[in-house]
């Protein structure tokens, strides 16, 4: 994926390590919770090496000093429903007030092509860094449909957070969406004839949800 210069994958020993708990089908719900957000928040410090400082003066006990802050209310989440809610902690944890929009999208089990079904974003979204957060990108569709939704809605500097890519998807989202830069934890292998991620995790939103 060297050839995209708008993709990122992370090769942290932590995050690797938290990720071979994450796809160990003895994992419970909790402690699979708990690993989404916090392989989030670690994903969320990398993610952020840009980000644009604004100056402020502070007063230490001793001095005034010039000192740098992110800009108030500059950061919003949009987590892809259902499984994109497990990062929003991820996130906030760094961002504690940052606002969360939602957008839901299902994959037609079929066809897997992605359906949206809902979206209400935070007002003034237009000007802030939105992190659009999904721990799985398999085909790619449901990622390039969210992203497409929130520029139609004015976003205008997004990034792209998935914990488990598959190469076709990571392809498919980085060719479609050059503006917007893609932060993936791990790359796998690829996909099956059913759309899931090899070696992957199984169904996210159902291992976070218990649903199945
Ligand atoms: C999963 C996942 C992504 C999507 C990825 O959601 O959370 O949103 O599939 O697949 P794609 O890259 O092929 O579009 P799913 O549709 O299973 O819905 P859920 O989160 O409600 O379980
Ligand atoms: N969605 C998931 O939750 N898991 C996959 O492997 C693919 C799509």
């Amino acid at each position: 994926m060297k050839k995209f210069k708008n993709v990122f994958i992370f090769d942290h020993p932590l995050i690797k390590h938290k990720i071979s708990i994450l796809r160990d089908e003895r994992t419970g719900m909790k402690e699979f919770r708990e690993l989404i957000e916090e392989i989030t928040t670690i994903m969320t410090y990398e993610s952020m090496r840009d980000v644009e400082l604004v100056k402020t003066q502070v007063k230490t006990p001793l001095e005034v000093t010039e000192q740098y802050r992110v800009p108030a209310d500059s950061i919003a989440i949009v987590p892809i429903l259902r499984a994109g809610l497990g990062m929003v902690n991820g996130v906030h944890t760094v961002f504690p007030n940052a606002k969360v929009g939602h957008i839901g999208m299902y994959r037609n089990e079929e066809t897997l092509e992605p359906q949206e079904y809902y979206c209400k974003l935070p007002e003034g979204i237009e000007s802030k860094t939105v992190f659009l957060v999904d721990p799985m990108l398999a085909t790619g569709g449901s990622a390039c449909d969210a992203l497409a939704a929130l520029k139609k809605r004015g976003c205008k500097k997004i990034k792209f957070m998935a914990i488990i890519a598959a190469p076709e998807g990571l392809e498919k989202v980085a060719l479609s969406h050059p503006d917007v830069p893609v932060y993936v934890s791990t790359l796998d292998r690829c996909l099956n004839e059913n759309g899931y991620i090899l070696p992957g995790l199984g169904d996210a939103g159902d291992r976070l949800f218990g649903t199945k």
